[in-house]
C-alpha cells in the first residue's frame, strides 16, 4: 500500500478538564448503582464535573489557548474557529463566537457545528477542507462538553458515563514533510436519532412546563442498541480510514478511539487488529466527554509520551445523530 500525501497537518493541541473529580462512590448517593456496576459495564471510575461559572466556552478558550501557545501562534494569528459541542452555552449565537471574543481572535470567522461524539474527527476534516480551498491558513479546532448540564442526574442509566471537558488542535496547511491528516470517513443515519437525544427544549417543542415536568429536556439513551451501533460503526469507520490513508493496522502507532466504554474501545481495537498496548484509553478517569474525548485522549497520549513527532495515530468516534467518523494522521 502507498501512503497518502496530507495536505493539512495537526500543528499541536490543547486541552482543559475541571479540578472536581466526581467518583463512582458519589454517584452512589444521588441514584441507585454501584462503584463495582458502573466500573464493570463501563471502565468508568471518575470523571469531571465543572462548576457554575466554567462553561464549554471558557473550557474550549483554555484548551485553545493551550494549543495556540504549544504552536507559537498568538490568538490573532486564528483565520478560521471550529467548534464542536453539544452543550452550547446559548442556543443563540454560537458558542464559537464567545470563544473568539475570550480568546481575542480578532480576526477570525467562528461557527459551531452539531456531531456529537464525533465532533473533533468531523472538524479536523472540516478543517483541513477549509486549509486547503485556501479560505484559511490556520484554524483552531475546539471540542467542549458541559454534559452535567444536560444529563439527567436522576437518571442512572445515562448520569454515571458522561464528563466535562474540552479538547483543541491547531491544524494548518502540510508542509511536504509527510506529516498530516492522511485520511478522513465521515458518515451519518438519522434515522436512529432517537437512540439517543434529548427530545424537548429546542425550536420543535419549545421548553415549557411540560418538557420540564416529563424531563424530556435532558438526554435519553437506549443504551444497549446505541452499543451495538457504536461497535459496528467505529469498526467500520477504522477499517475506510486506514484503507484510505493506504496504512495497516500494524503500522498504526496508537489507536485514540472515543472514549465511552471500554467494552466498545476494546472490540473497536480487536476488530482493527491493534493490541490493546497500542490503544490509548482515559474512560476510567473521565467518563465519556463527547466530542471532547478524542481531543483530550490524544493531547495525553502525546504529554506521557505515547504519541509523538511522526507517530502514525488512527482516530475513530461515533455518537448522536447516529454520526461516524476516523481520520489517520502522521503527527
Ligand atoms: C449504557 C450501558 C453502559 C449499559 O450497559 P448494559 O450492559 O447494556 O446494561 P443494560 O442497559 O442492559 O442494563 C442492565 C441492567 O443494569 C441496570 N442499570 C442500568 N444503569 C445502571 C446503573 N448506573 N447502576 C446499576 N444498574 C444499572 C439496568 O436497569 C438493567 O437492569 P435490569 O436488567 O433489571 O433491567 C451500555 O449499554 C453502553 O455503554 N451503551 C453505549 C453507550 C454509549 O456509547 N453512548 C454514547 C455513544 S457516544
Amino acid at each position: 500500500m502507498t501512503e497518502t500525501k496530507p495536505r493539512a497537518r495537526l500543528v499541536s493541541t490543547g486541552r482543559f478538564n475541571p479540578d472536581r473529580v466526581m467518583t463512582n462512590q458519589e454517584m452512589e448517593s444521588l441514584v441507585e448503582t454501584n462503584d463495582e456496576w458502573i466500573r464493570s459495564r463501563t471502565g468508568i471510575r471518575e470523571r469531571r464535573i465543572a462548576d457554575k461559572d466554567t462553561h464549554a466556552s471558557t473550557m474550549a478558550a483554555a484548551a485553545g489557548s493551550v494549543a495556540l501557545g504549544r504552536a507559537g501562534l498568538e490568538p490573532a494569528d486564528v483565520d478560521l474557529i471550529l467548534l464542536s459541542t453539544a452543550t452550547p452555552d446559548r442556543l443563540l449565537p454560537s458558542t464559537a463566537c464567545d470563544v473568539q471574543a475570550l480568546l481575542g481572535a480578532r480576526n477570525a470567522g467562528a461557527y459551531d457545528f452539531a456531531t456529537a461524539c464525533s465532533g473533533f474527527l468531523y472538524g479536523l476534516s472540516m478543517a483541513e477542507a477549509h486549509v486547503t480551498a485556501g479560505q484559511a491558513e490556520t484554524v483552531l479546532v475546539l471540542a467542549t462538553e458541559k454534559m452535567s448540564s444536560i444529563v439527567d442526574w436522576t437518571d442512572r442509566t445515562t448520569c454515571v458515563l458522561f464528563g466535562d471537558g474540552a479538547g483543541a488542535a491547531v491544524v494548518q496547511r502540510a508542509n511536504g514533510d509527510g506529516r498530516g491528516i492522511l485520511s478522513g470517513y465521515m458518515k451519518s443515519d438519522g434515522t436512529l436519532a432517537e437512540l439517543l437525544w434529548r427530545p424537548g427544549g429546542g425550536a420543535r417543542i419549545p421548553l415549557d412546563i411540560m418538557v420540564l415536568d416529563e424531563r424530556s429536556h435532558y438526554v435519553k439513551m437506549a443504551g444497549p442498541e446505541v452499543f451495538k451501533s457504536a461497535v459496528r460503526a467505529m469498526c467500520e469507520a477504522a477499517e475506510t480510514a486506514l484503507r484510505r490513508a493506504g496504512v495497516t493496522a500494524e503500522e498504526i502507532d496508537l489507536l485514540v478511539p472515543h472514549q465511552a466504554n471500554m467494552r466498545i474501545i476494546e472490540a473497536t481495537a480487536k476488530y482493527a487488529g491493534i493490541p490493546m498496548d497500542r490503544v490509548f484509553v482515559n474512560v476510567d478517569r473521565y467518563g465519556n466527554m463527547s466530542s471532547a474525548s478524542i481531543p483530550v485522549a490524544l493531547d495525553e497520549a502525546v504529554e506521557q509520551g505515547r504519541a509523538g513527532p511522526g507517530s502514525l495515530v488512527l482516530m475513530v468516534a461515533f455518537g448522536a445523530g447516529f454520526t461516524w467518523a476516523a481520520n489517520v494522521v502522521r503527527l
